[in-house]
């Protein structure tokens, strides 16, 4: 027969001898216990027993008690609504790319809060531009059945399934800065491009008013952010409804694709064509910094403002203090946000569709004072 731990337990067959040695053992327990002396310690020795037994019962129950509000180890039923509470949560973060300041500091700021919560693991994954690699990426984070994805997306239309999938298979999503199509994400976390992109053609509308000789219009460059990307196409739009009506005239756009060189390239091609320019708006800082260089090679750069967004302190908002640019204006990366709001997801609170993040304008009046909020 095997025992609890396997072992063979052999019966019957006990030898003559271990009997005698057993019923030897057993008379000498019984002239022990009958001995007085033996027996007033033993009497001492069960009082003090039913102590510390009565301590033992007490101390396991107040264990049993306690242990029963704590958060139970990773794959264990929670006590907040459908969510498990672990003692790890791996969050998987897919960046469209990190060629670009304003990415880096996004991952920084995702970094910095969650070392704030050591119950989190974020994995960054970087697609490098590339939007099969970063649906690749999504991909692999619900293969590994991530807690919960954060994606600041390359482009909105073919992101959109894989993110909608993950949903699928259960997984959070978070989206930042650019969107997706539809509805399939847990929350999206951005400022309003729309507005922003507004801001900024009154900001220019005002500083070219009385600038043109009576009839003729400001001929102004507009350098545009990848157009298959939300921000790209709000910030244009904002700008064009505020600039509609005015005494200024688009004479020269392009999509630059939110990189610098490109958009160097292109104001090349513009100041080689055209012999008066009154500003460029780029819809990022970097765009508008390749147009300053563009026109300071061919020695034009005093003739036209230079207007850009996302007003990083070591990058835009620098520009404006340099006399570099004429105007920055801010484009927060949600970084620190997302982290609070995954955690919210994650202990089975609730939390909104939509987070719109505040923004800032910088120029030469109100850099030195930390900028003017957007109202
Ligand atoms: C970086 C960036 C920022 C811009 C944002 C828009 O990739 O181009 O400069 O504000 O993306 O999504």
């Amino acid at each position: 027969m095997k025992g609890e731990f396997g072992m063979e337990h052999r019966e019957g067959g006990q030898s003559g001898r271990k009997k005698a040695q057993e019923a030897e053992t057993r008379n000498t327990a019984f002239q022990l216990f009958h001995d007085p002396l033996l027996k007033r310690a033993l009497m001492r020795h069960r009082h003090e027993f039913f102590k510390s037994s009565l301590l033992f019962v007490c101390a396991a129950t107040l264990w049993f008690v306690a242990g029963c509000n704590k958060s139970e180890p990773a794959g264990q039923p929670a006590t907040a609504g459908e969510k498990k509470v672990k003692s790890t949560y791996t969050i998987g973060m897919s960046q469209c790319n990190l060629g670009e300041p304003w990415r880096v500091e996004m991952n920084a700021q995702i970094k910095a809060a969650a070392e704030k919560h050591p119950e989190l693991k974020v994995v960054f994954k970087d697609a490098q531009n590339d939007t099969l690699q970063q649906r690749s990426h999504v991909e692999e984070f619900v293969s590994a059945k991530v807690d919960l994805i954060i994606i600041s997306p390359k482009e909105a239309q073919p992101l959109t399934e894989p993110v909608a999938k993950a949903m699928e298979a259960g997984i959070p999503v978070i989206v930042l800065d650019r969107a997706l199509l539809g509805d399939k994400f847990t929350c999206f976390i951005g400022a309003n491009n729309k507005k922003i992109g507004h801001a900024a053609g009154e900001w220019i509308v005002n500083k070219l008013a009385g600038k043109t000789k009576p009839g003729e219009k400001a001929k102004l460059i507009e350098l545009k952010g990848l157009m298959t990307s939300t921000p790209g196409q709000d910030r244009d739009s904002g700008f064009r409804e505020a600039i509609a009506g005015k005494d200024i005239e688009v004479i020269f756009d392009a999509d630059m694709k939110w990189l610098e060189p490109n958009a160097r390239k292109e104001m090349e091609s513009a100041l080689s064509r055209f012999s008066k320019i009154d500003c460029v708006y780029a819809h990022n800082d970097p765009g508008a910094h390749g147009a300053y260089l563009a026109a300071q090679a061919a020695g034009r750069e005093k003739e036209m403002l230079f207007v850009g967004i996302d007003a990083l302190p070591q990058e835009g908002v620098a520009y404006v203090q340099q006399g570099i640019l004429d105007a920055t204006f801010q484009y927060p990366t949600g970084g620190a946000e997302a982290i609070d709001t995954a955690l919210k997801i994650l202990h089975g609170e609730a939390v909104p569709k939509e987070i719109t993040l505040g923004s800032r304008v910088f120029d030469k009046e109100c850099v030195g004072q930390g900028g003017r909020e957007l109202k």
